[in-house]
Protein backbone atom coordinates (compact mmCIF):
# COMPACT_ATOMS: atom_id res chain seq x y z
CA UNK A 1 0.00 0.00 0.00
CA UNK A 2 2.69 2.76 0.80
CA UNK A 3 4.55 1.18 -2.30
CA UNK A 4 1.37 2.17 -4.44
CA UNK A 5 1.06 5.64 -2.20
CA UNK A 6 5.08 6.29 -3.57
CA UNK A 7 5.13 5.12 -7.14
CA UNK A 8 1.88 7.64 -7.65
CA UNK A 9 3.58 9.91 -5.86
CA UNK A 10 6.68 9.99 -8.16
CA UNK A 11 4.68 10.01 -11.34
CA UNK A 12 2.77 13.02 -10.12
CA UNK A 13 5.79 15.00 -9.45
CA UNK A 14 7.77 13.80 -12.56
CA UNK A 15 4.15 14.65 -14.51
CA UNK A 16 4.32 18.24 -12.76
CA UNK A 17 8.30 18.68 -13.67
CA UNK A 18 7.35 17.64 -17.57
CA UNK A 19 4.66 20.34 -17.40
CA UNK A 20 6.49 23.28 -15.70
CA UNK A 21 9.33 22.48 -18.46
CA UNK A 22 7.26 22.83 -21.54
CA UNK A 23 5.75 26.06 -19.99
CA UNK A 24 9.41 27.66 -19.86
CA UNK A 25 9.97 26.74 -23.62
CA UNK A 26 6.78 28.12 -23.97
CA UNK A 27 7.32 31.44 -22.22
CA UNK A 28 10.81 32.28 -23.92
CA UNK A 29 9.38 31.46 -27.25
CA UNK A 30 10.31 33.75 -29.63
CA UNK A 31 7.53 32.77 -32.23
CA UNK A 32 3.92 34.01 -32.16
CA UNK A 33 2.07 34.03 -29.05
CA UNK A 34 5.39 36.64 -27.48
CA UNK A 35 3.43 39.84 -27.15
CA UNK A 36 6.56 41.63 -26.73
CA UNK A 37 7.97 40.42 -29.52
CA UNK A 38 5.33 41.12 -31.67
CA UNK A 39 4.97 45.07 -30.30
CA UNK A 40 8.63 44.59 -31.22
CA UNK A 41 8.55 43.80 -35.03
CA UNK A 42 5.08 45.49 -35.55
CA UNK A 43 6.28 48.82 -34.64
CA UNK A 44 7.25 51.45 -37.30
CA UNK A 45 7.62 55.28 -37.89
CA UNK A 46 4.06 57.13 -38.28
CA UNK A 47 4.16 60.14 -40.04
CA UNK A 48 0.76 60.44 -40.47
CA UNK A 49 -1.82 60.67 -37.41
CA UNK A 50 -5.74 61.03 -37.10
CA UNK A 51 -6.37 64.30 -35.49
CA UNK A 52 -8.21 63.33 -32.12
CA UNK A 53 -5.79 63.36 -28.81
CA UNK A 54 -3.94 60.40 -27.06
CA UNK A 55 -6.67 59.29 -24.19
CA UNK A 56 -5.06 60.88 -21.15
CA UNK A 57 -5.28 57.21 -19.56
CA UNK A 58 -2.67 56.17 -22.47
CA UNK A 59 -0.57 58.84 -22.32
CA UNK A 60 -0.50 58.03 -18.33
CA UNK A 61 0.33 54.51 -18.58
CA UNK A 62 3.53 55.25 -21.62
CA UNK A 63 5.06 58.02 -19.30
CA UNK A 64 5.05 55.51 -16.84
CA UNK A 65 6.57 53.00 -19.12
CA UNK A 66 8.96 55.72 -20.15
CA UNK A 67 10.07 56.45 -16.49
CA UNK A 68 10.24 52.74 -16.00
CA UNK A 69 13.19 52.56 -18.37
CA UNK A 70 16.62 51.81 -16.87
CA UNK A 71 19.17 54.89 -16.46
CA UNK A 72 23.06 55.02 -14.92
CA UNK A 73 23.02 55.17 -11.21
CA UNK A 74 19.09 55.20 -11.78
CA UNK A 75 19.68 59.40 -12.34
CA UNK A 76 16.58 58.99 -14.23
CA UNK A 77 19.08 61.82 -16.06
CA UNK A 78 16.42 63.23 -18.73
CA UNK A 79 13.55 65.85 -18.60
CA UNK A 80 10.57 65.20 -20.44
CA UNK A 81 7.88 67.77 -21.62
CA UNK A 82 4.31 66.58 -22.68
CA UNK A 83 3.39 69.26 -25.66
CA UNK A 84 0.25 69.18 -26.48
CA UNK A 85 -0.51 72.59 -26.98
CA UNK A 86 -1.16 73.18 -30.74
CA UNK A 87 -0.13 76.75 -31.11
CA UNK A 88 3.46 76.67 -29.33
CA UNK A 89 3.36 73.40 -32.04
CA UNK A 90 2.41 75.60 -34.99
CA UNK A 91 5.61 78.05 -33.61
CA UNK A 92 7.65 75.53 -33.19
CA UNK A 93 7.10 74.18 -36.70
CA UNK A 94 7.30 77.87 -38.04
CA UNK A 95 10.32 78.38 -36.65
CA UNK A 96 11.88 75.13 -38.15
CA UNK A 97 10.50 76.00 -41.96
CA UNK A 98 11.90 79.64 -41.88
CA UNK A 99 15.52 78.15 -40.67
CA UNK A 100 15.42 75.44 -43.55
CA UNK A 101 14.48 78.35 -46.32
CA UNK A 102 17.57 77.68 -48.71
CA UNK A 103 18.69 74.26 -47.02
CA UNK A 104 18.72 71.04 -48.44
CA UNK A 105 17.71 69.64 -45.77
CA UNK A 106 17.18 65.05 -45.64
CA UNK A 107 13.99 62.69 -45.40
CA UNK A 108 10.54 64.15 -44.90
CA UNK A 109 12.31 67.54 -43.80
CA UNK A 110 13.40 67.97 -47.56
CA UNK A 111 9.94 69.53 -48.29
CA UNK A 112 9.64 71.95 -45.64
CA UNK A 113 9.01 74.75 -48.30
CA UNK A 114 5.78 72.95 -48.43
CA UNK A 115 1.95 74.61 -47.66
CA UNK A 116 1.25 72.32 -44.94
CA UNK A 117 4.19 70.86 -44.11
CA UNK A 118 5.06 69.60 -40.24
CA UNK A 119 8.31 68.56 -39.41
CA UNK A 120 6.24 66.99 -36.64
CA UNK A 121 3.93 65.04 -39.16
CA UNK A 122 0.94 67.38 -37.81
CA UNK A 123 0.85 64.83 -34.87
CA UNK A 124 -1.44 65.86 -32.08
CA UNK A 125 1.31 64.90 -29.26
CA UNK A 126 5.20 65.68 -29.10
CA UNK A 127 7.11 64.17 -26.44
CA UNK A 128 10.32 66.64 -25.93
CA UNK A 129 13.32 64.58 -24.53
CA UNK A 130 16.23 66.71 -23.07
CA UNK A 131 19.67 65.10 -22.06
CA UNK A 132 21.42 66.77 -18.84
CA UNK A 133 24.92 68.01 -20.50
CA UNK A 134 26.90 66.76 -17.51
CA UNK A 135 26.03 63.66 -17.66
CA UNK A 136 27.87 60.82 -19.69
CA UNK A 137 25.03 58.44 -19.87
CA UNK A 138 22.23 60.93 -20.36
CA UNK A 139 22.22 60.00 -24.23
CA UNK A 140 21.43 56.44 -23.56
CA UNK A 141 19.13 57.13 -20.72
CA UNK A 142 17.15 59.25 -23.08
CA UNK A 143 17.19 56.46 -25.84
CA UNK A 144 16.53 53.52 -23.01
CA UNK A 145 13.41 55.69 -22.04
CA UNK A 146 12.05 56.94 -25.60
CA UNK A 147 11.73 53.27 -26.90
CA UNK A 148 9.72 52.59 -24.02
CA UNK A 149 7.59 55.23 -25.27
CA UNK A 150 7.47 53.94 -28.82
CA UNK A 151 6.59 50.12 -27.88
CA UNK A 152 4.31 50.88 -24.75
CA UNK A 153 2.69 53.27 -27.66
CA UNK A 154 2.58 50.76 -29.93
CA UNK A 155 1.24 47.81 -27.57
CA UNK A 156 -1.87 50.21 -27.58
CA UNK A 157 -1.97 50.95 -30.99
CA UNK A 158 -0.92 54.36 -30.87
CA UNK A 159 1.55 55.85 -33.91
CA UNK A 160 4.85 57.22 -33.12
CA UNK A 161 8.08 58.75 -35.06
CA UNK A 162 11.04 59.99 -33.48
CA UNK A 163 12.08 63.62 -34.95
CA UNK A 164 15.64 64.53 -34.12
CA UNK A 165 15.35 67.94 -36.00
CA UNK A 166 13.21 68.67 -32.67
CA UNK A 167 17.13 68.99 -31.08
CA UNK A 168 18.46 71.18 -34.28
CA UNK A 169 15.44 73.72 -33.79
CA UNK A 170 15.06 74.08 -30.13
CA UNK A 171 18.78 73.83 -29.34
CA UNK A 172 19.46 76.76 -31.67
CA UNK A 173 20.06 79.92 -29.96
CA UNK A 174 17.29 81.96 -31.07
CA UNK A 175 15.06 79.12 -29.94
CA UNK A 176 15.51 79.83 -25.82
CA UNK A 177 12.22 81.36 -25.47
CA UNK A 178 10.69 78.03 -26.75
CA UNK A 179 12.85 75.94 -24.22
CA UNK A 180 12.06 78.64 -21.19
CA UNK A 181 8.14 78.39 -22.57
CA UNK A 182 9.11 74.85 -21.72
CA UNK A 183 10.53 75.06 -18.59
CA UNK A 184 13.98 73.08 -20.41
CA UNK A 185 16.65 74.21 -17.14
CA UNK A 186 20.19 75.25 -18.89
CA UNK A 187 21.64 71.68 -17.49
CA UNK A 188 19.68 69.99 -20.39
CA UNK A 189 20.00 70.31 -24.21
CA UNK A 190 17.00 68.74 -26.32
CA UNK A 191 17.78 65.09 -27.69
CA UNK A 192 14.79 64.72 -29.88
CA UNK A 193 11.28 64.91 -30.13
CA UNK A 194 8.65 61.90 -30.22
CA UNK A 195 5.07 62.96 -32.26
CA UNK A 196 2.44 60.68 -30.66
CA UNK A 197 -1.39 59.90 -32.06
CA UNK A 198 -3.37 57.94 -33.44
CA UNK A 199 -2.49 56.03 -36.67
CA UNK A 200 -3.81 57.32 -40.19
CA UNK A 201 -1.07 55.11 -42.07
CA UNK A 202 0.42 51.36 -41.49
CA UNK A 203 3.87 51.71 -43.42
CA UNK A 204 5.73 48.77 -44.22
CA UNK A 205 8.92 47.89 -42.45
CA UNK A 206 12.08 48.99 -43.60
CA UNK A 207 15.12 46.19 -44.41
CA UNK A 208 17.40 45.78 -41.22
CA UNK A 209 21.47 44.64 -41.74
CA UNK A 210 21.42 41.47 -40.49
CA UNK A 211 25.34 41.71 -41.02
CA UNK A 212 26.04 44.27 -38.35
CA UNK A 213 25.32 41.57 -35.66
CA UNK A 214 28.27 38.99 -35.33
CA UNK A 215 28.22 36.37 -32.64
CA UNK A 216 31.68 35.57 -31.43
CA UNK A 217 31.91 32.22 -29.99
C1 LIG B 1 17.57 59.52 -33.51
C2 LIG B 1 16.50 59.40 -34.57
C3 LIG B 1 16.15 60.53 -35.29
C4 LIG B 1 15.11 60.48 -36.24
N1 LIG B 1 14.71 61.62 -36.86
C5 LIG B 1 13.64 61.58 -37.69
C6 LIG B 1 13.12 62.81 -38.24
O1 LIG B 1 13.63 63.90 -38.00
N2 LIG B 1 12.01 62.71 -39.03
C7 LIG B 1 11.40 61.51 -39.30
O2 LIG B 1 10.38 61.49 -39.98
N3 LIG B 1 11.89 60.33 -38.80
C8 LIG B 1 12.98 60.34 -38.00
N4 LIG B 1 13.44 59.18 -37.43
C9 LIG B 1 12.77 57.89 -37.73
C10 LIG B 1 13.65 57.00 -38.63
O3 LIG B 1 13.65 57.53 -39.94
C11 LIG B 1 13.12 55.57 -38.60
O4 LIG B 1 13.18 55.07 -37.28
C12 LIG B 1 13.90 54.62 -39.52
O5 LIG B 1 13.77 55.01 -40.87
C13 LIG B 1 13.43 53.16 -39.39
O6 LIG B 1 12.06 53.04 -39.68
P1 LIG B 1 11.03 52.45 -38.60
O7 LIG B 1 11.11 53.32 -37.37
O8 LIG B 1 9.68 52.54 -39.25
O9 LIG B 1 11.42 51.05 -38.30
C14 LIG B 1 14.46 59.23 -36.50
C15 LIG B 1 14.85 58.07 -35.76
C16 LIG B 1 15.83 58.17 -34.80
C17 LIG B 1 16.17 56.94 -33.98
Amino acid sequence: MTRKVLITAMACITLLACDNQKKEMKDSSTEQGNVVVETIMNRRSIRSYMPEQVKQEQLDTIIQCAINAPSALNRQSWEVRVIQNADLLNRINASFVEKAKGKKLQGSAARAQEPGFSVFHNAPTLIVVAKDKANPYSAVDCGLLAQNILLSAQSMNIGTCVVGNTASILNDPDSKAFLEEMDIPDTHEVAFGITMGYKNESPDAKPRDINKVQVIK
